[in-house]
Order: C-alpha cells, then structure tokens, then sequence
C-alpha cells in the first residue's frame, strides 16, 4: 500500500519514537508503580512494545493485549519471549474492545489514553470489560496543575500531536478516570522532570476501582 508521509510517520517511526523515549530507567520507575498489585487476566490497552512486560507481578496468569501498531507489536517480540506467560493480541482498538463484559481482573493501561482519539470511550470500554472488584492501572502524563505550564501545553499540543501519531499534553486525566465512573483509590502525581520539558512531564499513576466500595 501506498502511504502518505504523515502515514509512513505513525507507521514507521513514531514506534520507534516511543519505544526510545519510554523505556528509561525513571519511566520503569513509573511503570513498576503502575503495575504494582495486578492480578489474574490483564488486559493492556495500547501495549506499544512490550515495556510493561518486566514490571508484571507473578500474579498475573493471563494477558490479552490491545494494539493498533503492526511495528510497536514485531517490537516486542523479544520481550513478548523473555516473559514467563504468553501474551495474545486481541484487538487493534481500545475505543472497540471485543471482549464480553466483566471479563478481565484488571486493565493496565500507560501512556496510551493521551493518544487514543476518544479517551472518554476507551476508558467507558475499559470499565466494562472489568469484573465487580477489578481495577484500572494507569499511568499516563497530562494536564499539570501550573498556569504556565499548562500555557506551553496548550502551545505545544499541536506539534506534539503531529510528531507522536496523535499524543495530547493536556488531557485531566484524573478528570477523565472520574468521568468514566471509576473510582480512583491509589493516586500518585507528580512533575518528573524540570525546566523545559515541565510540559511533557506531569505523571499521573492511579488505581481506579470499576466500582465505589459499598
Ligand atoms: C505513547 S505509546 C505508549 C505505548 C505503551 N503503552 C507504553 O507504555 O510504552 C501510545 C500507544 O497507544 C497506541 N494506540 C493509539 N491509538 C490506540 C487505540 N485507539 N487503541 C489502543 N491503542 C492505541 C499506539 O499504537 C501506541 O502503541
């Protein structure tokens, strides 16, 4: 098939973009934090490259993998091979899950709801497919709390978009989480960087219950 550019760029580079720029040992950190008391079948929605693999506690038996782009998933090849449970791709698209509902323990998701066209559905979707007691793990970066910041996300979001197949800097993430009738009960955020990358750097790590403990 004939691509344009900006379609030969999500395809062939922006995987590579982000498979560089997510896999420091600061965002393992994060990533470690997020996937801290996962349990049972996970679904991860935007599985990228695999990165969450090494930070997926023993407890997890299953996991199903959601990921529109061919080259993120042949890049995670290698670390699909090093895990100790196989992982199984089963969908291309976190706004359309074709799983029935209830059927999950938990759903990890990071960094993916700032690029998902419609992260209201994605996470609707997610909260479905979750069983009563089962969790949303996110880790996303988004909106940050300072009027100049937020300024220079505003500023930046465009370029941003363009440059990382869609990426938004200032989506509220515990906003949206809250939105979607989850119910965050472990919330972590924080600037992870300083100076000029403030924009790109305030983290959000929740755990949301599908539903408020009675
Ligand atoms: C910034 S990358 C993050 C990848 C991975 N989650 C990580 O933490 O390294 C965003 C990911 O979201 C995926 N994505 C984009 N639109 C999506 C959608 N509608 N449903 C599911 N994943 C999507 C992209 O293909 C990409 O792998």
């Amino acid at each position: 098939m004939v691509r344009d550019g900006a379609g030969w760029w999500t395809e062939q580079v922006v995987p590579r973009l982000v498979d560089a720029s997510l896999s420091a040992a600061p965002v393992g950190r994060l990533r470690a934090r997020a996937c801290a008391g996962l349990h049972g079948r996970v679904l991860e929605i935007g599985f990228g490259s695999g990165l969450n693999l090494p930070h997926l506690p023993a407890a997890v038996t299953a996991l199903d993998a959601v990921e529109p782009a061919d080259l993120a998933w042949e890049r995670s090849a290698g670390r699909r091979a090093a895990a100790p449970l196989e992982v199984a791709r089963t969908g291309l698209d976190g706004e359309r899950l074709a799983a029935p509902d209830g059927s999950y323990d938990a759903v990890l998701c990071t960094f993916t709801l700032c690029t998902v066209p419609d992260p209201a559905r994605a996470l609707a979707e997610a909260r479905r497919v979750l069983r009563p007691g089962g969790a949303l793990h996110l880790l996303e970066h988004g909106l940050a709390p300072g009027r100049r910041v937020r300024g220079w996300q505003r500023r930046l979001e465009p370029l941003q978009g363009r440059a990382f197949g869609g990426c938004h800097l200032t989506r509220d993430v515990l906003a949206l989480v809250r939105a979607a009738g989850l119910v965050p009960d472990l919330v972590h955020q924080a600037y992870v960087a300083t100076g000029p990358a403030r924009p790109w750097s305030y983290v959000t790590v929740v755990r949301a219950a599908r539903d408020a403990v009675a």
